[in-house]
This record gives C-alpha cells, sequence and structure tokens, in this order.
C-alpha cells in the first residue's frame, strides 16, 4: 500500500540555479544592496520565468500523455515563446492563440515562434474576450486529428505553474545555506502572481528569511491578491503542502502605469540606466516597469524594504527588438511621452 504521496511530473528545463549578483554602482548610489537573481538566464529561448513554470506545466501534460501544447497571450508574450522553444527541444507541437492581427513583419518573441515551427491562431477582439473557449476550440481540433492536447492559461498561471517558483525559493534557500547572503526582502514582477505565490510558499516551507514582495504591472492590487491567496490554498489543497496565505500578500502597488499597453519614458529610462551602470537589460513590458517601482520605492524611503533587497529579474528580453524605434530616439537623447504598443 503507498503511504507517501506519488511525485510531482516534472522535467527539468531551466539552467539552474541563476546567479545573484550585486548591483555594485547602484547600490552605492541607493545606499542599500541591491542584488539580482537573474532568473532572465534561465535559457536563451527559454529566458525567463516561464521555463520555470513549463517545467511542471509540461511534467503534467507528458503524463497526460500529451504530444501538443496549447497557450495564448499576446503577440510578443514571453510565455508563448518559451512554450514555442521547448515544444521543439522536447519534439511537441505548439499552438499558440495570440492577440491581434497577424503584422505586416514577425519581430522579437513573435518572430522566435515562428522559427520555432509554433502554429499561430492569430484572435479578433472577440476571440480574445472568450480566450478559454477558443483555446478549448483549438483543443478539439488538435484532438479530432488524433493529437493530444494539453492547455496552458495566460502566463502559465495555475497551481502546477506555482510550482515553478516555489522551486526558485527553495533554491534560493539553498544558495543562502551555500554562502550567499540573507535578504531582507526579496522582490519580483507580478503580472498575475502566480510567481510570487510560488516565492511566498516557499518561503514557508524553507528557511528563506526575506520578505516576498510583489510589484504588479497589469493587475490592480486586490486581483493580484486574491489570485496569490487561491493557488496557495489550492496547493494546499491539491498537494497537503504545509502552506496558508500570508496576512497580508505584500505588494508595491501604483507602478502599473498603462499596463501591457504602453511604457512611460521614465520606465525606459530605468531600462536604459540598469544597461549602463550595470550591463543588465530589462524589458520593457513586465520588468523595466517593476523595476521602476523598486527604484523608486527604495529612493523615497531607502529603509521600506531593509538594507539588502534582491529583485528577481524574470526575461523577456526578447521584447526589447520590436520597441527598436521608441528605444532609438531614447539612446539618442530625443524621446518623451508614452510609447504606447
Ligand atoms: C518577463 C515577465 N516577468 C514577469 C511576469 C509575471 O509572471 P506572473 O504571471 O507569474 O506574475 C511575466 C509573465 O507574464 C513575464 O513575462
Amino acid at each position: 500500500m503507498a503511504t507517501t504521496a506519488p511525485p510531482i511530473p516534472r522535467v527539468e528545463l531551466a539552467y539552474a540555479p541563476t546567479p545573484l549578483l550585486k548591483l555594485e554602482r547602484l547600490s552605492a548610489e541607493l545606499g542599500v544592496e541591491l542584488w539580482v537573481k537573474r532568473d532572465d538566464l534561465t535559457g536563451l529561448l527559454e529566458t525567463g520565468n516561464k521555463i520555470r513554470k513549463l517545467e511542471f506545466l509540461i511534467g503534467e501534460a507528458l503524463a497526460q500523455n500529451a504530444n501538443t501544447l496549447i497557450t495564448c497571450g499576446t503577440l510578443q508574450s514571453n510565455c508563448c515563446r518559451c512554450v514555442a522553444a521547448v515544444c521543439a527541444r522536447l519534439g511537441l507541437r505548439a499552438v499558440l492563440a495570440l492577440k491581434g492581427g497577424r503584422p505586416a513583419e514577425y519581430d522579437g518573441n513573435l518572430l522566435l515562434d515562428r522559427l520555432l515551427g509554433a502554429d499561430i491562431k492569430y484572435c479578433t477582439d472577440a476571440e480574445w474576450e472568450k480566450i478559454d473557449e477558443t483555446m478549448q476550440d483549438l483543443a478539439a481540433r488538435e484532438r479530432a486529428a488524433g493529437r493530444v492536447p494539453y492547455v496552458i492559461p495566460e502566463s502559465g498561471a495555475t497551481v502546477v505553474g506555482a510550482l515553478g517558483y516555489l522551486a526558485c525559493g527553495q533554491e534560493l534557500a539553498q544558495q543562502v545555506r551555500h554562502g550567499a547572503p540573507e535578504f531582507d526582502t526579496i522582490a519580483i514582477t507580478n503580472f498575475s502572481g502566480g510567481s510570487q505565490a510560488g516565492l511566498l510558499m516557499a518561503k514557508q516551507l524553507t528557511n528563506l528569511r526575506a520578505d516576498i514582495v510583489g510589484i504588479p504591472i497589469a493587475w490592480e492590487a486586490a486581483r493580484v491578491r486574491a489570485y496569490v491567496g487561491e493557488v496557495i490554498d489550492r496547493a494546499r489543497s491539491r498537494y497537503g503542502f504545509a502552506v496558508r496565505p500570508p496576512a497580508e500578500v505584500r505588494l508595491l502597488d501604483g507602478y502599473q502605469g498603462a499596463g501591457r499597453a504602453a511604457v512611460r519614458r521614465d520606465e525606459l529610462d530605468t531600462m536604459l540606466k540598469l544597461a549602463r551602470l550595470e550591463g543588465i537589460v530589462l524589458d520593457p513590458v513586465y520588468t523595466a516597469k517593476a523595476f521602476s517601482g523598486l527604484l523608486d520605492t527604495i529612493r523615497r524611503d531607502p529603509r521600506a524594504l531593509g538594507h539588502r533587497v534582491c529583485f528577481v529579474h524574470t526575461g523577456g528580453v526578447f521584447s526589447v527588438f520590436p520597441y527598436r524605434a521608441a528605444l532609438g530616439r531614447l539612446v539618442d537623447g530625443d524621446g518623451d511621452g508614452l510609447v504606447e504598443f
């Protein structure tokens, strides 16, 4: 008779552990030790946080004998590009439902999606409004063709996906055990909040002492908090983990701006600053907004997040290229205003 739970299916895909680097010049400027966990180095085509989620999502897909992954996102979705890359690596078929029409030219993540052989369904506004149904229709089409589909919601936002950041938090705890410094705060970019939920679970299950703080770049704080709580509750009931939603899910709120629809000049300035001061490139859609929020918080109150802060860089570098026009003006010193995507 089995006495222990079966292992959770996982396929190791990320190049991990990812490095922890101190930002020497920025730390000196801020008067706070600022570090980065380089989850933008989880792979080349697999750069970013999505590959960690996919280790568990694809684990589950393969356990269900799936041979086709279906997911959705914007035309420059990092998650979709990561799915396309991993499908090519593992010999699976990728079907991507993207928001918007086919552009005249492929660029950034979309160009990579196509290079990697993903099948693209461009969604009208009406199809995107009911994206879950649209993906179920795509799954039915795959089944009719004799394939076994597995559907991944936008951003890999499921309890299974969040396990990727539980694993990342365990990795961080292990890095600390092996001599990395203890952080007062670990800050991460939020879209859904699934990655933050994973780190919060790791904090409860390991000796990680740091406060886990999310920086929402699109959803309102209440929605992110509700999602984080829901994921942790589901992880407890599904896997029996000794975890519970924290009394307060800490967020740096108010930095969403126009969400994923546009980037502000000051956010692009942050990108430029980090690139030139430390040789690290943020992405204009997610991490530039979040890192701007982090710097703003520290500048307003250098003690707000403690003395030693670690920002988890969740990747996204390929979306630099589609925004070449605005970025190009900025590097030449004559950009201004809001850049719409
Ligand atoms: C670069 C980048 N950072 C952060 C996130 C947010 O991840 P989550 O949905 O787990 O909050 C995403 C995904 O949407 C992303 O592409």
